[in-house]
């Protein structure tokens, strides 16, 4: 058995707000294996960024894990006081921000922001880091390093600014990246150009990816496996294969069908009605009930646990195989 990398049990995030506690990720289980590409998905609110940023401990100060685990290394990151999470940032662990213009410093050049981590994690001289930066900006195929290097974030464009936040998130060869929504204010080709590169380094560097997307589009071209988040909640996990030929989860199936018509403004699914409810009201049982067209009376008592259905392939819903084999019948039809 592959033992790995990054495990997250059981996972809560609790914001503190004026209305009280929000609890906003409730009972999230994830694992990624070094080297290996896990998407996670689902529409705007789910969770899919509070969980990321809670690896590292950047879900804001109104947040706190009010339960569960996130190991790393035989580490869990949750229990370690901020000096000793921030020796995890940027070195072992990577975080893409899906809009590069606020994750850079607008007051300094693009040479200095990549060769900050590299001093300070790397130990390396000012005019080592400024060689290995501009062999970063070359790796990320930056067009004229050598002059690039030099300049501030404003004399960019979105799609090289999401180049440098790369060569940044990659100076010091984490072993994880989570890039969260990283081409999403790209446009459509340079977003595949920018995917097509990450891809590249994953495999050069040999490092695992949390990639967070809303787009099953990019899930098919480079997860390996996929996670499937709905109301703070994981509702299915499979091989990325499995998710597209044997979905188990009514709500996989909606995202799947939105694929054509999905795009980077979509707030909501255009083939589903309703929306995501909101945490501060959620409902008891199945929390996709109201949205869902296989919904039976006890769906709505308990909230359904994650079982198996398949090789490593799990889901949160009692009516799974029958929702498999109706999805099975209409692709035989199709
Ligand atoms: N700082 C915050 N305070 C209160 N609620 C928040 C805060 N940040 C996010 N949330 C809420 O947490 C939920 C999950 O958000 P998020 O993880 O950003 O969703 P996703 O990334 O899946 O779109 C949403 O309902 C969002 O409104
Ligand atoms: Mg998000």
């Amino acid at each position: 058995m592959n033992r790995p990398l990054l495990s997250i049990e059981d996972l809560r995030v609790t914001f503190d707000t004026n209305e009280g506690g929000l609890t906003v990720v409730d009972g999230v289980s994830l694992s990624v294996n070094a080297g290996e590409i896990l998407a996670v998905v689902g529409e705007s609110g789910c969770g899919k960024s509070v969980t990321a940023l809670s690896v590292l401990q950047l879900a804001g100060t109104n947040s706190r894990v009010s339960g569960g685990s996130i190991n790393f290394e035989g580490v869990d990151l949750t229990k370690l006081p901020a000096d000793q999470i921030r020796q995890y940032r940027g070195k072992k662990i990577s975080y893409i921000f899906q809009e590069p213009m606020t994750s850079l410093n607008p007051v300094l050049t693009i040479g200095e922001q990549i060769m900050e981590p590299l001093m300070l994690h790397e130990g390396l001289s000012r005019k080592a880091a400024l060689k290995e930066a501009v062999r970063l900006l070359e790796m990320v195929n930056m067009p004229s390093p050598d002059v690039r290097v030099r300049e501030y974030p404003h004399q960019l464009s979105g799609g090289m600014r999401q180049r440098v936040m790369i060569a940044i998130a990659l100076s010091c060869k984490p072993a994880l990246l989570i890039a969260d929504e990283p081409t999403t204010a790209l446009d459509v080709t340079v977003q595949a150009q920018i995917l097509d590169l990450m891809e590249n380094l994953q495999k050069e560097l040999q490092m695992a990816i949390i990639l967070i997307t809303h787009d099953m589009g990019v899930v098919a071209e480079f997860a390996h496996r996929v996670a499937v988040m709905y109301a703070g909640k994981v509702v299915e996990v499979a091989p990325a294969d499995a998710i597209f030929s044997q979905p188990g989860h009514p709500y996989t199936q909606a995202l799947m069908r939105s694929i054509p018509a999905m795009d980077s403004d979509v707030e909501r699914l255009p083939t589903l009605a309703g929306t995501v409810p909101s945490p501060a009201a959620m409902p008891a049982g199945c929390r996709f009930f109201d949205r869902c067209d296989f919904g039976i009376a006890e769906c709505q008592k308990t909230d359904p646990p994650m079982f198996g259905t398949g090789h490593e392939h799990t889901v949160a819903c009692i009516r799974a195989e029958h929702v498999q084999c109706h999805f099975q019948r209409t692709q035989e039809k199709a």
